[in-house]
């Protein structure tokens, strides 16, 4: 768990908003929306288009397989495209593009899509997925694409015509795609020759080839040309996607296909605890719905707004509220390549001047990151834009809430933490700057959202009272939740629906206050979270077990100032063979290439032993309380399998081991 700070229940901020209201009032209107949520969410829904209406709001015939708006037909590409271009937004920016700038200070590469354009770009290559391709209705394709405007285009033309799409996010290695690709059964694969990444090039396509050669049902590759061109292609495998778009029609129109509400939209994959990446499925009513709710309550969109939201796409983030939310409001929105960093650590300061953005999405890390660097990089631009923001994918801690609404928002704009997961879709837990907003906390999540009945439970079910930490759970269903675990429905429900029956389980620590607001405090599993990415020990550990020397490895999270947290390993070698710093760099460069650079492990330490229960099961809470100094009271108060006897063995026994390693190590 990676909260280590204190919270302040009591410090509270008001920001300037007309729509201010006391924690009681909105209490009040909650448990309203809670009460009849079935009447409540089909009341958004109906703010949305569709071809036909539902028959019913909620099958809820086979929990928690849940059905929202069955019976109902709509497109998602439709609404985020196909209406604006047919209204007065047909000339508005949709989408404006930032590529990575040279170091050199050369222009800034741009690029500038309407609504009108971005209709005719979605249709040329639905185009081509449908008659070039052969693709439709529930064929999936992966996606595996850098920050470039094809990669949200190509979304939505799968979207079009009803082509499950899996976007795996450009930073993974070959090991994490040859898994998505396969579980997935994708047929084409749509990769870029490389991709900028502080001033850097990554060579998306190679990468690629290494994890088509253990891909089992992947027949076509397209490649989008983003740097010179120079690379190896697989004749009959491999096209170049600007030639072969070249050959549809400028005019080229398909229509969007009628989707049935619980048709799947997407897969995107997750770590879980155990075992390997989870294909979240996300169906396409009750996801829209959620976001055209969240689009408006939480980020308060408006017609003149510009909006940013920071995050990758090959993330839930990106799909959501980069992609999908902002589109179907109608709303501009910016897309950047590259990183917070480079060339200089004002970059992002330097789009929100360039663009003038009001509205901004952003994580934790990216904003310690801002501040490890000072105040002049931001000062060094105007960034009184911004009216209101928000944060995700990991605790804030309140110094880097109070440096960020003081330092960039100058003390008067509206910032939130808002809580949600891949698998549930949208927002979830956050302030409401849209609807009803009760005051801000440093470091709160707020309040859950109308219609969500989140509540905090003890490992018995018994609902907390204030201040005292349990498991967040929601209690009821909503739109936007995941169908399934695609190909493995029986987890689903385990890994969800099975330690509390009938309620949601996020596999997070939370904390309610005498007002109510909720403080999710990290997370009661196995899962690392790195930067705000989520990572499974597993993952890590099957790569580490890869190298010919290991015979075992433990992986855990330790906190990191900036990152939140960063993975460190624990490794048992095979007999015979010496821990050394060049058997660090092979396992460390092993991870890299095979999960990504994301996951690099901070400290790698060779052990004899590891702490493990009667049933073999290693206790990574044990280890991770030795690694970050936690006494030894507060992990036996925590929920294990073992007994507290166990774990204070085994936590002597790994200290003492630990001191002793690290003792010949230095
Ligand atoms: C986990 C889900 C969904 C967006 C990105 C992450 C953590 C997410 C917050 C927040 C504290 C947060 C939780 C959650 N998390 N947002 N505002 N405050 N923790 O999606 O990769 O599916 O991870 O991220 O631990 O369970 P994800």
């Amino acid at each position: 768990m990676a909260v280590n700070w204190s919270l302040p229940f009591e410090e509270v901020i008001y920001p300037e908003s007309d729509r201010i209201i006391d924690p009681k009032e909105y209490s009040k209107l909650h448990d309203l929306s809670v009460k009849n949520y079935r009447k409540f969410w089909e009341g958004i829904a109906k703010e949305i288009d569709w071809y036909e209406p539902w028959k019913k709001v909620l099958d809820d015939s086979n929990p928690p397989f849940y059905k929202w708006f069955a019976g109902g037909k709509l497109n998602a590409c439709y609404l985020c495209v196909d209406r604006h271009a047919n209204s007065w937004r047909k000339n508005k920016v949709a989408l404006i593009w930032e590529g990575e700038p040279y170091a050199d200070g050369g222009p800034v590469e741009t690029r500038k899509l309407t609504f009108g354009d971005l209709y005719g770009e979605v249709n040329r290559v639905a185009y081509m997925l449908k008659n070039v391709y052969k693709l439709g209705r529930g064929d999936v394709i992966g996606i595996y694409l850098p920050m470039v405007t094809e990669l949200p285009i190509i979304m939505l033309a799968a979207a079009r015509i009803g082509v499950v799409f899996t976007v795996i996010f450009s930073g993974f290695g070959a090991d994490a795609i040859t898994e998505r690709l396969n579980d997935s059964r994708a047929k084409l694969v749509i990769t870029a020759d490389g991709a900028w990444r502080a001033g850097k090039i990554i060579p998306l396509k190679g990468i690629m080839d290494k994890a088509l050669a253990k891909a089992t049902t992947v027949r076509d590759v397209l490649v989008v040309k983003r740097l010179d061109g120079k690379i190896g292609m697989t004749r009959k495998r491999d096209s170049w996607y600007h030639e072969i778009l070249a050959k549809v029609p400028a005019n080229a129109r398909i229509e969007p296909e009628r989707m049935r509400s619980e048709d799947p939209l997407y897969i995107l994959y997750t770590s879980g605890t155990t075992g390997k990446p989870k294909g979240q499925v996300h169906d396409t009513g009750g996801y829209m719905t959620i976001l055209h709710a969240t689009m408006n309550w939480v980020f308060d969109i408006r017609p003149e707004d510009t909006y940013w939201c920071s995050a990758d796409i090959g993330w839930v983030t990106g799909h959501s509220y980069i992609v999908f939310g902002p589109l179907m409001e109608g709303a501009t929105g910016i897309m950047y390549e590259g990183s917070p960093i480079f060339p200089g650590p004002d970059r992002w300061a330097s789009i929100i001047e360039r663009y003038g953005v009001n509205v901004f999405y952003t994580s934790p890390t990216a904003i310690r990151g801002w501040m490890k660097f000072g105040d002049e990089h931001v000062k060094k631009h105007n960034t009184d834009s911004i009216r209101l923001m928000h944060s995700v994918g990991e605790p804030i801690n309140p110094e880097a809430f109070r440096w960020f609404h003081g330092v960039v928002g100058k003390n008067k704009i509206t910032f939130g933490s808002t809580w949600w997961m891949t698998e549930t879709g949208g927002i979830l837990i956050s302030h409401l700057p849209g609807k009803a907003l009760v005051p801000m906390k440093p470091g709160t999540n707020g309040l859950p959202i109308m219609g969500i009945d989140a509540d905090i439970l003890d490992e018995d079910g018994k609902s907390q009272k204030a201040g005292e930490r349990g498991f967040l759970v929601i209690k009821n269903p909503w739109p936007g939740l995941s169908l399934t675990i695609h190909n493995n429905p029986e987890r689903f429900k385990e890994v969800y629906f099975s330690k509390f029956p009938g309620c949601y389980y996020a596999g997070d620590y939370a904390v309610r206050d005498k007002d109510g607001y909720f403080w999710i405090l990290g997370r009661s599993d196995e899962v690392i979270k790195v930067a705000g990415h989520r990572l499974g020990t597993y993952e890590l550990e099957s790569a580490i077990v890869q190298h010919s020397c290991v015979s075992e490895a433990a992986v855990v999270g330790v906190a990191d100032e900036v990152k939140g947290e960063v993975p460190v390993a624990f490794i048992i070698l095979k007999v015979g063979k010496k821990p050394s710093d060049s058997l660090r760099k092979e396992i460390n460069s092993l991870i890299r290439e095979n999960i990504g650079p994301i996951a690099s492990l901070k400290d790698i330490y060779f052990v004899t032993r590891l702490p493990k229960t009667r049933s073999a099961k290693i206790m990574r809470r044990v280890i991770r309380a030795v690694v970050s100094g936690v006494p030894i009271g507060d992990i036996t108060s925590l929920e294990d399998e073992a007994s507290i006897n166990e774990v204070k063995a085994a936590y002597l026994e790994f200290r003492g081991e630990l001191s002793l390693k690290t003792a010949q190590q230095s």
